[in-house]
């Protein structure tokens, strides 16, 4: 394998570092909220029944927001039903994950625990079963101060001061067949529109996302998101998109670039947004909030719905185990993210907890880490200041899904105020190490912090309740710099960090 060169230079600016990149999501879906955010009666839960365990894993993660309550959930949702008396909330069909919620946990439980964590809200409006006027209830429940019936009713349950969230989802997925309440692209943009029309005589200064496409493999993937941008764009601020990639027939190869497709995904949307804006003449743009995104084995048993009369409360769902060639994926994506900070100005990692999640929980046990968890983690808190272009000269290997792609792929931020560069790599190259050398001269004077790298022999390792430090982010041997150039070796299938600081 021939050398890697990668040029960091503090001019080629992107756009700002945004803490929103690194939000994550919490659906009422199998375990993730209940055993895994809440559980009263759990050793670490506090006075409202929240995870300490997990809230601290949260903080350690670094998550920025949290979008809620769903997904798929979210189409048929109530929102009243969870909030008022926890002895008197209604027990329901959840048709969206054939289970029965117990609505113990809702609004102002969701608002507390983001409190706790230190995390902004965000919400999602059901537009699948409902439609302006139950996103204008939920929206004067949240956001007014009092003195109206349903600001006073979140007084009354406890909530002094309104809720801060100004990022709202108008409806979930609802280019899906899947969805409750589907809907072809003009008849969402019309109802996302009136939607948006009527939030905005409520809160003038909203951000609203309306739903884009599911995937690039969604049949009406563009054409979608020209359909809903022309109903609905002076109206909202963002279009959401969503991907999940898991490896598929034993195409470690493709699965390993998954971020050239969430690179295009990114162009893509953007080109059809600007192409939206320029036939209207408009100055404003319109932003992505890439509000699901991870690695998600959908045909493994684990993803299986109950069915029949069997309506559970909290079942095991989509409680995938992440090996170390999902973790280079996820920290693949996250650069992929970063590198389009002018375009994403929001992301959330789906799920937070149990559900396709970097943090699992056992029931009256531990919290404890997945390898996903680490990149995610990492980058969170070292990725600051600006976010700088890379030109990254690799070479390149085949993949059935996406052609030749380059083995290696790299972002970088810089921290002027602070001094401080983070360079994020990976080595998509499943047999061979990928030697790499970064030139930095443009710096001037510059030194070594730390190389940290995640990668094992044998890349299917995962973790598990009781091995989930075997494998973990290590220091990268052999990491050095000369005169403003640095050499590392980056192993076969890894996700590495090397810190710097400027003179
Ligand atoms: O994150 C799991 C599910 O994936 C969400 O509920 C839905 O929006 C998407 O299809």
């Amino acid at each position: 394998m021939s050398t890697a060169q990668i040029t960091v230079d503090p001019g080629f600016v992107v756009g700002p570092v945004r803490r929103r990149t690194f939000g994550s999501f919490v659906e009422h879906l199998g375990r993730c909220v209940y055993t895994g955010i809440h559980e009263p009666g759990h050793p670490t839960a506090d006075e409202n029944g929240f995870r300490t365990d997990v809230l601290d894993l949260v903080r350690e993660l670094g998550v920025g927001t949290v979008r809620y309550p769903g997904g798929n959930f979210v189409s048929g949702y109530r929102w009243e039903d969870g909030v008022g008396p926890v002895d008197q909330r209604p027990r329901r069909l959840d048709l969206a994950w054939h289970s029965t919620e117990p609505n113990t946990f809702g609004v102002d439980e969701f608002m507390a625990w983001c409190a706790k964590a230190g995390i902004e809200p965000m919400m999602a409006v059901n537009l699948g079963t409902r439609g302006i006027a139950e996103a204008l209830d939920l929206l004067e429940y949240c956001t007014i101060a009092g003195g109206t019936a349903l600001s006073d009713a979140r007084r009354a349950n406890g909530a002094a001061d309104p809720y801060p969230v100004t990022m709202w989802c108008l409806g979930n997925e609802m280019d899906g067949p899947w969805q409750i309440g589907h809907k072809t692209a003009t008849e969402y943009g019309r109802l996302a529109a009136e939607v948006a029309r009527a939030m905005r005589m409520v809160q003038p200064d909203l951000e609203l996302v309306a739903c884009g496409s599911s995937g690039t493999a969604m049949p009406t993937f563009g054409e979608w998101e020209r359909e809903v941008l022309t109903e609905t764009y002076d109206l909202v601020d963002l279009i959401s998109a969503h991907a999940y990639y898991c490896e598929e027939d034993g195409d470690s190869a493709s699965f390993l670039a998954s971020a050239v497709n969430m690179d295009a995904f990114i162009t893509g949307v953007s080109a059809t947004a600007d192409a939206v804006g320029t036939a209207r003449k408009s100055a404003k743009q319109i932003h992505i909030s890439f509000d699901e995104w991870n690695v998600w084995y959908q045909q493994r048993v684990e993803s299986k719905v109950p069915e029949g009369d069997d309506w559970p409360v909290a079942p095991n769902l989509l409680e995938d185990r992440y090996n170390v060639a999902d973790a280079v994926v996820v920290g693949n994506l996250l650069i992929s993210l970063l590198r389009h900070t002018d375009r994403v100005h929001s992301a959330s990692l789906a799920q937070l907890v149990n559900v396709i999640a970097p943090i699992m929980t056992e029931p009256g046990g531990p919290a404890w880490r997945q390898t996903t968890f680490h990149p995610f983690a990492l980058t969170s808190r070292h990725a600051r200041g600006e976010v700088l272009r890379v030109p990254v000269r690799s070479e390149s290997y085949a993949t059935a899904k996406f052609g030749d792609v380059p083995v290696v792929d790299a972002v970088a931020t810089h921290d002027a105020d602070a001094g401080e560069v983070a360079v994020f790599l990976v080595n998509r190259s499943i047999a061979e190490p990928s030697p790499v050398e970064i030139d930095l001269r443009a710096f001037g004077g510059i030194e070594l912090v730390e190389a940290v790298v995640l990668s094992n022999p044998d890349h299917t390792w995962h973790a598990t309740a009781s091995d989930s430090t075997s494998v973990a982010p290590r220091p990268l041997d052999g990491a050095g710099i000369d005169a403003g150039r640095l050499s590392l070796v980056l192993p076969p299938v890894s996700w590495a960090m090397v810190r710097l600081r400027t003179a």
